[in-house]
């Protein structure tokens, strides 16, 4: 049984910087999006000292991705430079005595891999369990937690559904079949993890995207029919169908995965709530339509740099809606983006208040990881939303750590017990 962690998270592709072998990076230099990640945090360099900062934070874990274009920057070709990185920055994660998280997939994939159709390909999952295999050869053993894929279903969201990420498709179809592969992909890679530890402790989750529902009227009973289908959908569906083989959504698609059970954890990524509203009974429309947030006036909480509510009884919500399950559940990503660090420093409070209730309720809560260590590159939002407990400088790459660090902590080990 692992012991409690706490930390901070990070993704490859928003702090290391010039990670130019990845779909991300080609998308970028196309001008698709507003700003380029170019050094982004130069961690790639700056790991030893972000990780030592960690440290004096009293974090006890670190979650962060590996880059497989960094490993396999060509079909085949594996690069003992990428390789040797990450040796040093698990020796240096070793050394600070932070256990470290480990995410193979975080939305981004080596050109390569893209340019032959990425998640489309049949055999992209395959492919991909090529890559977490020499990972697992490597690093197998230095690693107990593992997140093999983050988000899946914003991944497909954001890449084929509504297009504003590489490789841009807009088609639903096409949006299924990635996630068709994704979710082959992830219970190869459990499969693949599991042989390589031989036994020893290994734990193996994905990061599911959860967001709390609120129904837009709630005495109306067709609002809340469709809070159900879509709260089920978004919190639900993947988390229970790798747990039972067997990926089902009535009308929308039915498929028989690989394995029966391929978690061993809940990862859970928490930010924020929407109101539902109904918009009809078939197809999509049967998840109904998010309300406009001015439509409920005072009942909607503060709002962060990118509009999202802060709504801290979310996480509650989310993680006993889980209780039958009876997993252990890892808090994999929560935070907040403000230059208000006060609004950052009631965020953090809050939500691990929350988590304390459902942990005092008999729920199973493993860890809390706070997104994100360092203010990062946000995907299509770029350099602006600030989501750290320690601020970039990104003139000269200097770090100040924000006093919201100091609020993680106090709250962190109050839950979780001091190390
Ligand atoms: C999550 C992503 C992460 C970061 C935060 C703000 O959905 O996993 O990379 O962008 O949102």
């Amino acid at each position: 049984m692992l012991k409690p962690i706490w930390g901070a998270v990070t993704s490859a592709h928003q702090v290391e910087g010039n990670n130019r072998w990845n779909d991300w990076w080609a998308w970028e230099e196309l001008g698709k999006v507003k700003e380029c990640s170019l050094n982004a945090c130069d961690q790639y360099r700056l790991f030893a000292e972000d990780f030592q900062l960690a440290k004096s934070l009293g974090h006890t874990a670190h979650r962060f991705s590996i880059e497989w274009s960094r490993l396999e920057p060509e079909e085949g070709h594996w690069n003992e430079e990428g390789f040797r990185h990450y040796e040093k920055v698990f020796d240096c994660l070793e050394s600070q005595g932070l256990e470290p998280v480990v995410t193979l997939h975080h939305f981004t994939n080596p050109i390569w891999f893209a340019r032959r159709g990425g998640w489309l390909q049949k055999n992209a999952a395959e492919r991909f369990a090529l890559y977490v295999t020499r990972v697992a050869e490597r690093f197998g053993r230095r690693v107990r937690i593992w997140i093999t894929l983050n988000e899946p279903l914003i991944y497909i969201y954001q890449s084929f559904i509504v297009g504003i990420w590489p490789p841009g498709e807009k088609s639903l179809d096409k949006g299924l079949n990635a996630l068709r592969q994704l979710l082959k992909a992830h219970v190869l890679a459990y499969q693949i993890l599991h042989e390589y530890a031989r036994g020893a402790d290994c734990s193996v989750s994905i990061a599911q995207h959860t967001i709390a529902f609120t129904p837009c009227n709630r005495k109306s009973p067709f609002d809340r029919l469709s809070l159900f289908f879509r709260s089920w959908f978004v919190n639900q569906l993947i988390l229970r169908s790798l747990l039972s083989g067997f990926l089902f959504f009535p009308g929308v698609f039915c498929e028989k995965l690989p394995a029966r059970k391929s978690l061993d954890f809940l990862g859970i990524n928490y930010y924020s709530r929407d109101f539902v509203r109904f918009q009809g009974l078939w197809g999509l429309d049967q998840f109904g339509a998010i309300c406009p947030k001015s439509h409920h006036g005072k009942e909607v909480g503060e709002i962060n740099d990118l509009g999202w509510e802060i709504y801290p009884r979310g996480i509650y919500e989310i993680v006993t809606s889980y209780r039958d399950l009876k997993l252990p559940i890892l808090i994999t990503e929560n935070g907040v983006c403000s230059e208000d660090d006060s609004l950052r420093q009631r965020y953090i409070e809050a939500h691990l208040a929350e988590l304390e209730k459902a942990k005092k309720e008999g729920i199973p809560i493993l860890g809390y990881l706070y997104w994100s260590l360092v203010d990062n590159f946000e995907w299509a939002e770029g350099f602006k939303p600030r989501f750290g407990i320690v601020e970039v400088d990104y003139t000269n790459q200097s770090r100040r750590v924000r006093p919201s660090a100091q609020v993680l902590r106090k709250s962190c080990e109050q839950i979780f017990g001091r190390t």
